[in-house]
């Protein structure tokens, strides 16, 4: 019997999700989206059948709902899912998992008395290129990482002034947890260590200057809040002696757009990389994944040709979800992995405020 799942949130993920969800065999019966115009032409484009304005009325109206997914701005992240929890129900949310750690940790506890599978969109460690290097890692021929370095570097990318993305009491933040998703593939590629210290520095240049605004993202509101940070610089260490090198930014002055993982191994170095055309856009980009060896006396780089994936893992990841709730793969990402992520973006952010190092609990 196909897994049952409806969405909410028409946003720009939701053709993802949704992809995703059927490629993997399920049906995706209902969406839930308050803006009822968006939500009503987004179900008739996909021909999702039933469309409500809340996840109350959805799980009311579709008792036979298995599953929920959560596109939604990021500060209606916790009361969603655990709506969805306390209902019985599967969920897959998007990425940041939450505002702060306090809100994961009670996601967390939520998910471990349900019983159900809780996941979310880190879709960078399903794109291709990730799991080729993943496959090196465990089958050793990289051995310990010492050091990697987590990028995703935007010159002129802020996502549109005054929304919710710039609003943090709405977002939790800007290009940290924005941009998450290559502080959590460095940390997957690690094997998600416990982490020890935090040193940061966060900037807040250009966050009223047009031309730093990026081609993605919203309309600007016109009086609406810009109090997020345009950029950030972070090292971190691990208990086990590990470090991490942090650079995300929205808008800051380099070269182009940059998005990768860098690490130092004790066999083998590698690289994860995404070089966005000038456009910004993920069809014009060109990924690539690279081994740094030395065999035979010589230095030698590899590269690992892939399948080109222009959704960056996000269809994949979806597809994971119900494989998961099926019993048929293991989930390429886990709560307690969100927690430990969350309490290393608190740490960053509490670093940048008080300009001290911060001790991770
Ligand atoms: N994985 C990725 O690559 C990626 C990329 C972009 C955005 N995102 C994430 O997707 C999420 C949504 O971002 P977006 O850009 O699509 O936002 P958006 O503002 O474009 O869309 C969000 C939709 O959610 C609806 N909504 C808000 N609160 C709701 C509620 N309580 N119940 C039902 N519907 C509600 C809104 O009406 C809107 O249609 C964010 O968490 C963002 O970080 C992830």
């Amino acid at each position: 019997m196909a897994v049952k799942v409806g969405i909410v949130g028409a946003g720009g993920m939701a053709d993802y999700h949704c992809t995703g969800f059927r490629n993997a065999g399920a049906d995706v019966i209902a969406l839930a989206d308050m803006a009822g115009e968006r939500a009503r032409a987004y179900a008739a484009s996909r021909s999702i059948p039933k469309v409500y304005d809340t996840l109350g009325a959805m799980i009311a109206g579709e008792p036979e709902l298995q599953a929920v997914s959560v596109i939604t701005p990021n500060k209606f992240h916790k009361q969603l899912v655990l709506e969805a929890l306390e209902a019985g129900k599967h969920v897959f949310c998007e990425k940041p998992p939450a505002l702060n750690a306090a809100e994961m940790a009670e996601m967390a506890e939520a998910v471990k008395k349900s019983g159900k599978v809780l996941m979310f969109d880190f879709n960078n460690r399903a794109r291709p290129e990730s799991q080729a290097m993943a496959r090196y890692i465990k089958d050793g021929k990289v051995g310990r990482i010492n050091s990697a370095q987590a990028s995703w570097i935007r010159r002129a990318g802020i996502p549109g002034f005054g929304g919710w993305f710039t609003t943090k009491a709405l977002s939790g933040g800007g290009p940290v947890i924005d941009l998450v998703h290559m502080i959590d593939l460095a940390l997957y590629f690690m094997d998600y260590p416990e982490p020890a210290w935090v040193l940061a520095s966060t900037f807040y240049d250009f966050m009223d200057n047009p031309a730093f605004k990026g081609p993605w993202g919203m309309p600007d509101t016109a009086g609406g809040v810009t109090d997020v940070e345009s950029a950030c610089h972070a090292f971190l260490t691990f208990k086990s002696g590990q470090s991490l090198i942090i650079r995300n930014s929205w808008a800051e002055m380099n070269e182009r757009e940059l998005v990768s993982v860098v690490f130092q191994g004790q066999k083998a170095g590698g690289k994860v990389e995404r070089l966005f055309g000038i456009d910004g856009i993920d069809a014009t980009c060109i990924d690539s994944c690279r081994l740094y060896l030395e065999e035979n006396g010589n230095q030698v780089n590899q590269d690992i040709i892939t399948e080109k994936d222009e959704t960056m893992g996000r269809t994949k990841t979806a597809a994971n979800f119900i494989e998961t709730i099926e019993g048929k793969a293991k989930p390429l990402n886990t709560p307690d992995q969100a927690l430990r992520l969350m309490h290393i973006i608190d740490g960053i952010y509490e670093s940048a405020a008080s300009k001290k190092p911060v001790e991770i609990k």
